[in-house]
């Protein structure tokens, strides 16, 4: 396979599950290993890419040539990911928390004696890749990933066009062999051009090579159009 150089180009992955507090014990998670976006810095990095990484709280090893940015929320996701621009390629790899405790309290918990329920108040997160893909300094690519347990092609259309990005990358979690935890993985690929691309399944290092030569082609071919 010819492999496309990214040599020179900054690409910004956010990789991982955010964790956001209830309290100094507690907090509302997910399951995302991060292992996909950690994949796609490893590769980008391999073919000469700047890349940063923010990983949200995986104990993954940072692959080699990376900048990687810790970070715990959704908010902090956020924040790290706005400072890392500008760059080229924006992957949005995080499983990112759509809502969060209105407010993280500071003691622990207690329950009652008596108390059968306990109401917590969620509210929105920002998010993350809408707002890149409407920055003032959008990447060229913006790319973005739809986990789904149904109607996996009509959500990832929907959020393709409604986050204005030029790639997502959908899969169906909740079966062996694909999804958050697992090494391996399928992916279907909706572009803004129209074209679908089905990578793998493949182990996740092969799914990222795969997934950077379709970013490849779309900054060859300039600014986006829909179809
Ligand atoms: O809308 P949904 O959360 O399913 O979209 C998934 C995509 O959006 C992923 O690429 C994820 O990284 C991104 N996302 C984000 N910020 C949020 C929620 C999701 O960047 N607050």
């Amino acid at each position: 396979m010819n492999i496309a150089s990214l040599a020179g180009l900054r690409i910004v992955v956010s990789a991982g599950p955010t964790f956001e507090d209830i309290d100094p014990v507690r907090f509302i998670g997910n399951r995302s290993s991060g292992k996909m976006g950690f994949a796609v810095a490893a590769a980008a990095a391999q073919r000469g890419a700047r890349v940063a990484l923010v990983a949200g709280p995986v104990s993954l090893p940072t692959p080699a040539g990376v900048e990687r940015i810790n970070v715990r929320s959704a908010a902090q996701m956020h924040g790290a990911v706005m400072a890392a621009l500008p760059a080229d390629v924006y992957v949005g790899a995080a499983a990112v928390a759509d809502f969060a405790p209105a407010h993280a309290v500071a003691s622990k918990i207690k329950k009652q004696a008596g108390q059968d329920s306990l109401t917590l108040t969620l509210v929105r997160t920002r998010d993350i890749l809408a707002d890149v893909a409407d920055h003032a300094q959008r990447p060229r690519v913006v790319v973005g990933f739809a986990a789904e347990t149904d109607h996996v092609e009509a959500y990832a259309r929907g959020k393709l066009e409604k986050k204005r990005l030029d790639l997502i990358a959908a899969n169906r979690v909740g079966e062996s062999g694909s999804g958050f935890e697992s090494d391996d993985n399928a992916l279907t690929v909706y572009a803004v051009d129209g074209s679908v691309h089905a990578l793998g399944p493949a182990a996740k290092t092969q799914l990222a090579d795969e997934l950077l030569d379709l970013i490849a082609a779309r900054l060859n071919q300039g600014p986006a159009t829909t179809a």
